[in-house]
């Protein structure tokens, strides 16, 4: 079997109610989750303040650990806003980060053996970390449609990060990279554009911001909401609306957000290639990099600060 690069794991993991060293965060090849994909996760990046020593920044925190505690209660198991941000903070202060890194809340099933439910289910929530860098290329990259669609919203609730899900967008991210690009575009199964692997999408056309909506069976990425308010806030016109195919085409700039992409621009949609030229893309980026690095007093509450 093929085994990708490794990760660099941080040496601490919370797991069954504490830190303890990552390689003894051990689960049973039986457990429920596993099998049947009932599990959701987060997914959120904290960096070492570059203005200020033994400090880390977490982007939105808050809202992470709402999405998480949301998913959770979609998979019928509690788990409080304040457990995830507990953690969160006593992880960072075991792992002590020097570099970017990326944090994986994980809430599941962590029953043992077989049948497909969510009911008489022992459940439990962990977290382990990752340094990471760019997720994609900060130059931009390059998309095909898939031929797998996004799942409705009528067949799994997609308003959480579920686990399940996921087969979906590794298909497609597959699908991509062994034609030869480097991310997959999804439309829904109304023919509209959804999102892609791992990200939102937003195209520019005539000055104004389009992204659909989140009636389009679309993630509610945090990054998404970040840019849009981002966006209002500089008087740039916001339309959330289905997306026809044909428009990412004819459009000025097309760019995907989320918590791992960050901003990253699209160069080219199958055999149709973007100036690289993109006024409105690098003006919202450079201000959500200003942000997340501490240096927007206007967005500090969008920050939590974790002193060491
Ligand atoms: C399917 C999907 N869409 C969009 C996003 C972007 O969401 P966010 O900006 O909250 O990271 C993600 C990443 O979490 C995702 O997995």
């Amino acid at each position: 079997m093929e085994r990708s690069e490794m990760h660099q794991f941080l040496p601490y993991a919370w797991f069954r109610g504490e830190c303890v060293p990552f390689e003894t965060a051990k689960v049973s090849i039986a457990t429920h989750a596993l099998h049947y994909g009932t599990a959701a996760f987060g997914g959120m990046r904290a960096i070492p303040d570059p203005q200020k020593e033994d400090t880390i920044l977490l982007f939105r925190a808050d809202r992470h650990a709402r999405r998480l505690s949301q998913s959770a209660r979609l998979l019928l198991t509690d788990l409080s806003e304040s457990t995830v941000t507990n953690a969160l903070e006593s992880i960072i202060r075991a792992n002590r980060p020097l570099k970017p890194i990326y944090l994986r809340p994980f809430v599941y099933t962590s029953d043992l053996g077989i049948a497909p439910r969510l009911h008489n289910i022992e459940t439990d929530f962990f977290i382990y970390c990752i340094e990471l860098g760019d997720y994609l290329s900060p130059e931009g990259v390059t998309c095909r449609f898939s031929s797998w669609s996004r799942q409705e919203d009528s067949s799994l609730p997609l308003r959480g990060k579920i686990s399940g899900a996921y087969i979906t967008s590794s298909l497609a991210k597959t699908e991509a990279v062994l034609s030869g690009y480097d991310e997959a575009l999804l439309l829904n199964s109304k023919g509209k554009v959804c999102e892609a692997s791992g990200m939102n999408i937003f195209i520019v056309r005539d000055g104004n911001l389009i992204t659909p909506g989140v009636d389009q069976d679309i993630l509610e990425g945090i990054t998404r909401a970040s840019v849009i308010e981002i966006a209002k806030s500089m008087d740039i016109k916001v339309i959330e609306r289905p997306l026809d195919k044909t428009e990412l085409f004819i459009s000025d700039e097309v760019f995907l957000t989320g918590t791992a992409a960050k901003i990253t621009p699209i160069r080219q949609i199958e055999s149709t290639k973007f100036s690289s030229k993109r006024p409105l893309m690098s003006l919202l980026r450079e201000k959500l990099i200003n942000i997340t690095e501490g240096r927007d007093p206007n967005y500090e509450h969008w920050l939590t600060r974790i002193e060491l």
